[in-house]
This record gives structure tokens, C-alpha cells and sequence, in this order.
């Protein structure tokens, strides 16, 4: 089972994705854990992408296609993953499939997560006070809203002239959201 999350920041992919992966004994893997991983460790790349994620813009497609490339060499992904965060604009959704073309995979379902802007905006506030996140602060996230609907919101139709594509209200309790996305898998 491979499957793309899709959503603006705060719709809950990264809170899905990890009750997904039990449910369905398949990897998470999100591309800003993976870059925050980076940050974290100090790497040449994670230097490149600070000041861009901080910001709230894209890191460049290049990097994060290494990174991605990297992680789908691993061996746990054999079972299946979820990808959170990934493609996010349409060079990425064409780079994924080259990429799943020479890897011989495909992807077998996208949903997206459909919030009320105030909703995550809310909800970023929230992380912001409790874990201090360096991008939640509210115009970052402001702007991170904005570029997901001029770079990422496309994503979603392109996945849905796949046919692979399904929308799942994004409002309500943790559990009442799991639930149906796991209807709709
Ligand atoms: P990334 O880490 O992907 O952040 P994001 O997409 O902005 O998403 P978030 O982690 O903010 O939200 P989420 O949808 O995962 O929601 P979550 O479950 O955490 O990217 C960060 C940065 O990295 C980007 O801006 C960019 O710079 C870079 N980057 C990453 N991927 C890239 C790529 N492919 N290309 C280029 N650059 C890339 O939930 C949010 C909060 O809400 C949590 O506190 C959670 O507890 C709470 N919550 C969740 N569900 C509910 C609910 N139902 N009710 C109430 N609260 C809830």
C-alpha cells in the first residue's frame, strides 16, 4: 500500500500518517521530518534549508528529491509508506513518478485533507505555544497557507485526473477523521 497525504500545513497529515502506519504496518515518511532531521543534525543540507523553512517557503526540489530517493532505498519501505508532505507543486508530483517508475512502484491512493483555514490556523497556534515550533509563528503560517495554495493546491487535481485522488473532511476529532480515511483506503 502506497499512499500521498495531501493537505495544507495543519490539516493533520503528520497526526494521520502515525495512526495510519500501525494500522496498516507500512512506513511514515514526511519530508519535513526529514528535513528538520537534517536542521537537527547540522548537515550541509539541513544548513540550505533552515532559513528557507523558516521562512515558510519550499526548500528546492532538488534537495528534497535526494532526500526522498535516499529514504525509498531504505529497506523498510518494502511493505508499503505514506508520504506526508510530498509532492508539493506539480515538478514534484512528475518527479515522484519518474522516480516511482524506475523504483517500479506506483501509487495506490492520494487523499486530502480538507480544513477550515482558521481551523489550522488555530491549531498552529496551539503547537506554536506548546512546542515552539520555529515556523508557527502566525504570519509564517499565514504564508505557508499562502504558498500551499499558489504551489500545492494543483497537486490535488493532479491526482484527481489520475483517478487516485479522494477528499475527506479534515474537521472533527482525531479519531473521527482516522476513521475515514481508513473507510476511504
Ligand atoms: P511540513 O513538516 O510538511 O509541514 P506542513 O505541511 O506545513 O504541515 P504541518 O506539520 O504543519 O501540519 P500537518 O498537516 O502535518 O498537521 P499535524 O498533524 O502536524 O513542512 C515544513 C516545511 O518543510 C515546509 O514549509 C517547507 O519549507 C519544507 N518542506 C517539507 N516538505 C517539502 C517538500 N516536499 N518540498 C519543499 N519543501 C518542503 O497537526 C498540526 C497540529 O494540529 C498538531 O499540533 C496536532 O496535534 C493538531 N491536530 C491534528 N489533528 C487535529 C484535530 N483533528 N483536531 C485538533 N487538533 C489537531
Amino acid at each position: 500500500m502506497r499512499l500521498v497525504l495531501l493537505g495544507p500545513p495543519g490539516s493533520g497529515k503528520g497526526t494521520q500518517a502515525a495512526l495510519l502506519k500501525n494500522r496498516l504496518n507500512i512506513v511514515h515518511i514526511s519530508t519535513g521530518d526529514l528535513l528538520r532531521a537534517a536542521v537537527a543534525a547540522g548537515t550541509e543540507l539541513g544548513k540550505i534549508a533552515k532559513a528557507t523553512m523558516d521562512a515558510g517557503e519550499l526548500v528546492s526540489d532538488e534537495l528534497v528529491l535526494q532526500l526522498l530517493e535516499q529514504r525509498l532505498n531504505e529497506p523498510d519501505v518494502a511493505n508499503g509508506y505514506i508520504l506526508d508532505g510530498y509532492p508539493r507543486n506539480l515538478a514534484q508530483a512528475q518527479a515522484l513518478d519518474e522516480l516511482l517508475g524506475r523504483l517500479n512502484q506506483n501509487i495506490d491512493h492520494a487523499l486530502a485533507l480538507i480544513v477550515d483555514q482558521e481551523q489550522i490556523v488555530a491549531r498552529l497556534a496551539q503547537r506554536a505555544a506548546e512546542q515552539g515550533r520555529s515556523d508557527d509563528s502566525e504570519s509564517v503560517v499565514r504564508h505557508r497557507l499562502h504558498v500551499y495554495a499558489e504551489q500545492t493546491a494543483p497537486v490535488v487535481n493532479y491526482y484527481e485526473d489520475k483517478g487516485l485522488l479522494t477528499a475527506i473532511d479534515g474537521m472533527g476529532s482525531i479519531d473521527e477523521i482516522n476513521q475515514r480515511l481508513c473507510d476511504a483506503i
